[in-house]
């Protein structure tokens, strides 16, 4: 159990660290007094400080030390860029970056990947050379999907690790917790700072008997969304257990954990089991399973008597395959029903394109099993009735299925291979079949089908569904098909039924590798350059915030009073600014254009207190600061909510803005907004919200004592009239003053790190 055990084949410097996990979970489970869950066991075992941190499920922050980061390429720039600005030699943890989101689907693979490497090659060309120069491994583009590159070769049993990404928790079906986060705990790890995560609820699912027939792995999830709904697993761990565990695929768990996403869970871990043994060693990962084993009683499995939160149970023995959606992945219908809702609602009926692959179901078992539905469709004489894709999850899944022949029966079958990359997954899809706005219906093995996120178009009806399931509508090409009840006319018209998928879970003759599309990062990295052009509009260096110049704030206007709910969408807008993410000049002119001034009432329209001008939120904020003037935000409740996207209190920083008061803020980006060097405060008193006019000026007083729990004072200027004053709280504690103090956490790091 003492050996040294390499975490990959691919680094040389990471290890398994199972005995000091372990010793962790033992001095938790005496404090505790009880038995622990598998996912408390993994969490525990990477506490920052397992003797004196506070835990209770749903209610404590736990400050924890995971095993190594993952970003994919549209995340990784301002969290690279971000680490860069701390001035730290490498990076603390092991970290992969993977290029797979910035590639469009157009015509097919090759043509598709040539044409986005010449799209982004800045990008690339900024993450290839940042990531050698920092000690991170580089997935270049063609190499695959983040989720699939990490579970092939990275994830192990009783690992913890972040990635930028909302799939992450894909590497549950090789036994680790796996949590999608913002670029900003991306740089936490980077820079050794402890990731900080509320202590989750234990959700367990108790899964009993066998799947058999049309029945896969993502039923699984797919029923289980329809019981909890998309809001069901916040602020949870969903922790698989019973025998019925053992009876599928790693992969197979992958699809489960990795669709956990949906229902809004943490993440989402089965327990090390025989399942995950068999996929490491075709990974050639056999050291890792053999070292897993010895720790599997102790470390990786639950506590016998551990108790969950809630437990939902589901009977895969009597499991039928569901298709869920349209428009939400928690809208599920078993396929027995579907003819009848699909006819009830006036969905089309008629299906125009079939997806397989993605993060999601890409694997060799995947591919195996659909492959076996069009060979069977094809001793018929049938091809395709609707378009079809095939998206791999990775170069080493593309090139096996290649030699082993799934590939060609594909693209007999009409087919089109598309790169091995996000593509209409994440709606990188030039779709020309239909015209915007047509309403249609397509069916994929995704993950996610909310409005428009396929292919832009707010009318096509997009469902989720297995792998299996949509290879048969596409022979069928009708979203009445039920393969396990109806029968299909072969090409001189008789009737057959076809035969349930089947498929090998691994490849007998093993992984095809294929091309390399790896970088590992040199050992001589000082004289590696990172390639930023200065007159790239999509790129920029960050320069270090400006430290606190210990005075007290004065006289601040207020840059706009926002009205109701501000989410980071209405803070830093997506859609079309994404281009724009690596550069924070160009993305902070999304400052604040979502949010409703509560002086006129509109979006982007505010007025610039010293000359009257009306404006938008960012140019005057521009203007304010280039006169050397700070400024504030006044907000409403839960200020923030939403996606945890870094750039949200990056943008008012870099725009002078000096404190956001709001009635509550959401806790992500209030530590994002504190990480960045600004001061995120409350009103003790939420009633003063209402008190407080656009045109006001703002102190805020007490700053040098600023203490953690001693509230600070605002006195607030209004146009005409007596100033007043109120009390505002914060949750700063010692360390995040520091930050404030130094201009940001990443300027603290660079300032001790030169003492
Ligand atoms: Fe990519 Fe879609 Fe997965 S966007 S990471 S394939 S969820």
């Amino acid at each position: 159990r003492n050996s040294k055990v390499n975490q990959n084949l691919l680094e040389d410097f990471s290890f398994i660290n199972y005995r000091n996990d372990l010793q962790n979970v033992d001095i938790v489970r005496k404090r505790l007094g009880r038995p622990l869950t598998y996912a408390e066991k993994i969490l525990y075992g990477h506490l920052d400080n397992p003797h004196e941190q506070d835990i209770q499920r749903g209610v404590s922050y736990l400050k924890l030390r995971p095993d190594r980061v993952a970003c994919q390429d549209a995340t990784a720039q301002m969290a690279i860029l971000q680490f860069m600005s701390a001035g730290l030699p490498q990076v603390a943890k092991p970290v992969t970056v993977h290029c797979d989101h910035l590639i469009q689907a157009q015509v097919g693979g090759e043509k598709d990947l040539k044409r986005a490497i010449d799209l982004n090659k800045e990008v690339f060309d900024f993450l290839a050379s940042s990531t050698a120069k920092y000690n991170m491994g580089f997935w270049k583009p063609g190499s695959g999907i983040i989720h699939q590159i990490i579970l092939e070769n990275y994830a192990f049993p009783g690992a913890l690790i972040i990635g930028t990404d909302s799939h992450t928790p894909n590497a549950g079906g090789l036994g680790q917790l796996a949590i999608g986060v913002g670029g900003a705990d991306a740089v936490d790890v980077m820079s050794d700072l402890p990731w900080e995560l509320k202590a989750p609820k234990i959700l367990g699912v108790k899964l009993t008997g066998k799947m058999n027939g049309w029945t896969s792995p993502k039923d699984i999830i797919l029923k289980l969304a329809g019981i909890t709904t998309v809001k069901g697993g916040t602020g949870k761990i969903v922790e698989y257990f019973g025998e019925g565990c053992n009876t599928f695929s790693a992969t197979g768990m992958g699809t489960i954990c990795n669709m956990g996403a949906e229902i809004g869970a943490t993440t989402s871990v089965f327990p090390f089991n025989q399942p995950m043994i068999e996929y490491l060693k075709a990974t050639r990962r056999e050291k890792i399973a053999d070292f897993a084993k010895l720790y599997q009683k102790d470390l990786l499995s639950a506590d016998e008597g551990c108790e969950y939160d809630e437990v939902i149970e589901i009977d895969l023995s009597t499991l039928e395959p569901y298709v869920n959606g349209p428009f939400t992945p928690d809208l599920a219908t078993p396929i027995s029903k579907l003819k009848d809702v699909a006819t009830e609602n006036n969905w089309p009926l008629d299906i125009r394109v079939g997806l397989i692959g993605s993060c999601t179901n890409s694997s060799y078992e995947d591919m195996s099993r659909s492959a076996s539905i069009i060979k069977d469709a094809a001793d018929h004489g049938l091809k395709a009735k609707t378009l079809f894709t095939v998206t791999p999850g990775s170069e080493q899944i593309r090139a096996t299925i290649e030699r082993d022949g799934q590939l060609q029966t594909f693209k007999d079958f009409g087919g089109i291979v598309l790169a091995n990359a996000c593509g209409p997954c994440i709606g990188q899809w030039d779709r020309q079949d239909i015209k915007k706005g047509e309403k249609n219906t397509i069916v994929s093995s995704y993950n996610r089908n909310f409005t428009s996120r396929n292919d832009g178009n707010p009318e096509t009806h997009a469902f989720v569904a297995s792998p299996e399931l949509v290879t048969a509508f596409a022979i069928a090409g009708d979203l009445r098909f039920n393969p396990i009840t109806d029968s299909l006319k072969d090409k001189d018209g008789n009737e057959f039924m076809l035969k349930p998928p089947f498929g090998v879970g691994l490849p007998e003759r093993g992984y095809d590798p294929g091309e390399n599309t790896y970088q590992a990062p040199p050992k001589e990295r000082a004289s590696v350059e990172v390639l930023v052009a200065p007159t790239s509009d999509r790129l920029q260096l960050l320069e270090p915030f400006k430290p606190w110049d210990g005075k007290d704030a004065l006289n601040m206007p207020i840059l706009i009073k926002s009205l109701g709910k501000t989410t980071t969408d209405h803070i830093s807008m997506a859609g079309p600014w994404l281009k724009y993410r690596g550069h924070l000049e160009n993305i902070s002119n999304n400052y604040m254009i979502g949010a409703i001034n509560a002086e006129n009432k509109k979006a982007n329209n505010v007025k610039n207190v010293y000359t009257g001008a009306y404006k938008g939120v960012p140019d005057t904020a521009r203007d304010y600061r280039d006169e050397g003037i700070k400024w504030v935000v006044i907000g409403d409740e839960n200020f923030g909510e939403g996606s945890s996207r870094e750039h949200a209190a990056l943008e008012p920083r870099f725009l002078g803005g000096f404190a956001i008061i709001t009635k509550s803020f959401a806790r992500i980006h209030e530590t994002n907004l504190k990480k960045q060097g600004m001061l995120p405060l409350n009103f003790k008193d939420v009633a003063d919200y209402d008190k407080i006019n656009p045109d006001d000026k703002i102190d805020i007083v007490g700053l040098k004592d600023l203490t953690p729990g001693k509230n600070l004072k605002m006195i607030v200027h209004p146009k005409d009239g007596e100033a007043w004053d109120c009390e505002l709280t914060h949750t700063f504690n010692s360390e995040q003053i520091e930050w404030f103090k130094a201009g940001s956490a990443l300027n603290k790091i660079r300032n001790d790190k030169a003492k």
